[in-house]
């Protein structure tokens, strides 16, 4: 390796990465030049100089057009959904599924200085988001008479305090051997202006996760491919922490993916407006992908159909399922996924040593998005949901006016609601009922559990 020293850096233009070096102590010395050998200069000169990394947001959605897909009520021309949903109990039952739970964003939106899973959001039981997923993966568990291994990404932000939560916690209820985390990469953020690397401190580089597209890396370089593959896992299910109400582990999704050979299938909702803040899944030139929110030009998310509904219609709801295979081979060639730039105001120490703190953006920040890999897939499959049993993400703060906790627990509320009604019960007018999922995992089991008639008056967990 070459030795990092002012000559070598200044071929980058980042030598004053070292402009503090005569006060550092031996120890703050070792640190600084660890951080810097992680770093991969010339992919940071490429990004700065902003080339051929960038996706061109608007260019794509100007070709783009509704995806293929399963819709709600429809039958797919090939395979019924009732083979899907035994294909998928299937591979439960045989023990060929994993989950992923992504888990390293810091709830900034959300005004929660915690990790996000740490959130309490039972409506009546104040379960955490954490706790809400691994119990539907426990009662799935449960259900199929299988053991499914957990793998929890999170980051630098997020990792200890996750940790000590679920020892403290004993796993939630997952053994040692289903409890899998590992904690994603960073990338340096750079001046907008100038390109240089920024610093934090004297003795430190200014950071920030590098997306959840870190995930493929991240998890072959913990062994948690190694682990999988050791246990026979074929495909992992990926949610993310912030939806209680992903249904763990769907084995319709899952069915559809395994009955199509697909290596990477995405479950998506019908946007409610034009500009709500998903993801677009969208076909360009043959080729399913998402467009984030923020790129899609307002006049392209508007375009209506001759029937009023939109074009655009399909939303990422970030719940996919991955071939094992399809992700392993990626790893070699992550360089090929792209980085998305966010301009942010990031706190430096200029070259006096001096902090700054920005009032507006003076940085960009690099990020990989997960769902990049959707055109590199070679078969991908889309499957559309009812948002109202399967998606209400807490993202911002009570008061704001969408994805509140409030409106989460609102959801949770209606669709439990929903699930006793249906099999005839009656619940109260204001009455709230929680159904834990070892109670009942779904309306099938609300069904073998319910005498019709029976009247909820009050509050009731069901558990
Ligand atoms: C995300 C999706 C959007 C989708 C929406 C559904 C992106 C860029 N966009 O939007 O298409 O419609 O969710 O709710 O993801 N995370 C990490 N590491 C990171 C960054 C994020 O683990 O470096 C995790 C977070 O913990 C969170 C999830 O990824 O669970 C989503 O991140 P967030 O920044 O909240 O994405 P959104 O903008 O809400």
């Amino acid at each position: 390796m070459v030795p990092i020293t002012k000559d070598w850096l200044k071929q980058y233009g980042q030598e004053h990465l070292l402009n503090f070096e005569s006060h550092w102590t031996t120890e703050q010395r070792l640190k600084v030049l660890a951080q810097l050998a992680s770093i991969d200069f010339d992919l940071i000169r490429r990004l700065a100089a902003n080339n051929s990394e960038e996706l061109d947001g608007s260019r794509l959605a100007s070709m783009a057009d509704p995806p293929p897909s399963v819709r709600i009520g429809q039958e797919h021309r090939q395979f019924s959904s009732q083979s899907a949903k035994q294909a998928g109990e299937a591979a439960l039952r045989s023990g060929q599924i994993g989950m992923i739970l992504v888990a390293g964003g810091q709830g900034t939106r959300l005004g929660f200085d915690r990790p996000k899973g740490l959130f309490s959001i039972g409506p009546i039981s104040g379960r955490t988001l954490f706790q809400m997923h691994i119990d539907r993966l426990l009662a799935v568990m449960k259900r199929y008479e299988v053991s499914i291994p957990m793998y929890v990404m999170t980051s630098p932000a997020t990792d200890a305090e996750t940790r000590a939560y679920f020892d403290q916690e004993s796993r939630l209820g997952l053994k040692a051997d289903q409890l899998n985390i590992f904690c994603q990469g960073t990338m340096p953020a750079i001046d907008a202006t100038s390109g240089r690397i920024l610093l934090s401190g004297p003795t430190e580089i200014a950071v920030s996760p590098d997306g959840h597209g870190g995930l493929v890396s991240a998890m072959a370089s913990s062994g948690c491919f190694e682990h999988a593959r050791k246990r026979g896992i074929d495909h992992f299910f990926y949610a993310q922490v912030d939806n209680p109400l992903v249904e763990v582990c769907d084995p319709l999704l899952i069915g559809y993916h395994l009955l199509s050979h697909s290596q990477m299938t995405t479950q998506v909702v019908r946007k409610r407006f034009p500009k709500e803040k998903v993801g677009n899944v969208v076909s360009v030139e043959g080729k399913v992908q998402i467009i984030e929110y923020s790129d899609l030009p307002d006049t392209v998310a508007e375009q209506i159909l001759p029937d009023g509904s939109l074009k655009l219609w399909a939303g990422n709801i970030a719940v996919h399922v991955f071939d094992r295979g399809f992700l392993e081979s990626v790893v070699e060639s992550i360089d090929g996924l792209p980085f998305h730039r966010a301009s942010k105001a990031v706190p430096f120490v200029d070259d006096a040593g001096k902090l700054v703190k920005p009032v507006s953006p003076n940085a960009i920040k690099f990020e990989r998005f997960i769902f990049d890999l959707l055109p590199l897939a070679e078969r991908a499959f889309v499957v559309e949901a009812d948002a109202t049993k399967v998606f209400a993400p807490v993202k911002n703060a009570d008061g704001e006016s969408v994805d509140t906790p409030a409106d989460t627990r609102r959801a949770l509320l209606a669709l439990h609601r929903h699930w006793l009604t249906i099999a005839g019960a009656k619940v109260k007018d204001g009455v709230s009922v929680e159904v834990h999922p070892n109670w009942a995992l779904d309306l099938d089991d609300v069904r073998k559990k319910i005498t019709p008639g029976l009247l909820f008056e009050a509050d009731t967990y069901l558990r």
